[in-house]
């Protein structure tokens, strides 16, 4: 029983308009308290900058072994480095480091650099594009594919493997149980997969490499490689979608990264805070705690919302202003702490490389209106058709 003097709500966080644009609800609950009983789901949602970010920070007490908002799935995730705590977390992690830390990722830059400028000189010159399926979708895509080194009977099932993933992340709700068939489908696939399928060099080879050095065991390398498959692509692709979006609806902003390149950074940074790819992920309490005034028990399910977090008036001025001269390094879209993405410097560069070269050529892109894709986890956009470029003035 939750006592009636707790924060609580009855929401579908995961119902479709709430999906479509969560941002009224987030501000609802953030008002209520910093953790917020959802009685659908019989979770605890943390709601503002302050209880999220504490809870990040605090393995020990909001353990990852349910990362996801179902049991199945948390289930299915046991051994995967996102829902492992330490100690097993650490040796697990310092398998993926040793290839996306900023030193490796340095080093892949003059690349990235190069096949950005191609991919964006090429969609330009056609006038009309779709921003997310030619240019957002496909820029990744072919990174991350890459640099994994997968074999190629993956290419066309990938992102809809991706997308799934995250989906089944959610609640027990229709778009988990669609999904859990596609991610079933992925794990069988990558499980076939051997050392020599995968490129020599690439980072999937290395995975087996380091089992086979007794770095880590044999039974973590799938799904150490289905971890670097999925995080890396559907997130980075929706962070450069929901850009070239946000860039479109604020002329002004895109205007003044033109003028000061040297913004890029900082703006990305905003792209983030303002429109978080990854909306949320479990954690498990492992002892009752006290968060911002609630008592949250014991083995409780806890919903971090980052994208909440990152829109609290408390910590942000103005947050629902997008303002690319805020450059908020402190935001929330790639959590903190233990689990902080592994990813982030590959994901800043893939998307620093396309947001650059397309600065560099684009006075202005002339959008229709966005299709949103709806995914339990993610937040980003199907379909954004580009009717027109003016070019450089
Ligand atoms: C803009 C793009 C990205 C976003 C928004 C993002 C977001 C996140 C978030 C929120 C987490 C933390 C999960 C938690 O708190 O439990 C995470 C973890 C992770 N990310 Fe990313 N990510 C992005 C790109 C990437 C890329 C490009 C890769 C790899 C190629 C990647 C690999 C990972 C991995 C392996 C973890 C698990 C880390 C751990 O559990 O220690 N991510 N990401």
């Amino acid at each position: 029983m939750t006592p009636t003097l707790t924060p609580h709500s009855d929401v579908d966080l995961f119902a479709d308009p709430v999906l479509e644009d969560p941002y009224p609800t987030y501000r609802t609950l953030r008002d209520l308290g910093g953790a917020v009983h959802l009685a659908r789901l019989d979770a605890w949602a943390l709601t503002r900058y302050d209880a999220v970010r504490g809870a990040l920070g605090d393995w020990q007490t909001f353990s990852s072994s349910a990362v996801a908002l179902n049991e199945p799935v948390n289930e299915m995730l046991v051994g995967t480095v996102l829902a492992a705590d330490p100690p097993e977390h650490d040796v697990l992690r310092s398998v993926l480091a040793d290839r996306l830390g900023p030193r490796a990722v340095r080093s892949l830059q003059a690349d990235i650099a190069t096949r950005a400028e191609a991919l964006v000189e090429e969609v330009v010159a056609r006038g009309e594009f779709d921003a997310v399926t030619d240019l957002a979708a496909a820029f990744p895509f072919a990174v991350v594919f890459d640099l994994i080194g997968l074999p190629d009977d993956a290419r066309p099932n990938m992102l809809r493997w991706a997308d799934a993933t995250f989906n089944v992340c959610g609640p027990m709700n229709d778009r988990t149980a669609g999904g859990l068939l596609v991610v079933q489908e992925m794990f069988e696939w990558v499980a076939t997969l051997k050392a020599g399928d995968l490129l020599d060099g690439s980072m999937g080879r290395a995975i087996f490499e380091a089992a086979e050095a007794g770095r880590i065991r044999p039974e973590s390398c799938i799904p150490l490689l289905a971890a670097y498959a999925t995080a890396g692509m559907d997130t980075t692709i929706n962070a450069i979608a929901n850009a070239v979006h946000l860039f479109a609806q604020h002329p002004d902003q895109w205007d003044l990264v033109r003028a000061d390149p040297a913004l890029l950074p900082g703006a990305f940074n905003e792209v983030l805070r303002f429109d978080a790819p990854v909306q949320v992920f479990g954690r498990r309490t492992t002892r009752v705690v006290d968060v911002e005034g609630t008592e949250i028990p014991a083995d409780s399910q806890v919903l971090l919302l980052y994208g909440s977090g990152n829109r609290d008036e408390r910590h942000y001025a103005d947050p629902d202003r997008f303002d690319v001269t805020r450059a908020p390094v402190d935001h929330l879209t790639f959590g903190y702490g233990t689990h902080g993405c592994a990813g982030q410097a590959l994901a800043r560069l893939e998307a620093h490389a396309v947001l650059g070269a397309l600065a560099a050529r684009v006075h202005r892109l002339h959008v229709g209106e966005p299709k949103r894709h709806l995914n339990n986890v993610l937040r980003g956009i199907e379909s954004l058709q580009v009717h027109g470029v003016e070019l450089d003035r």
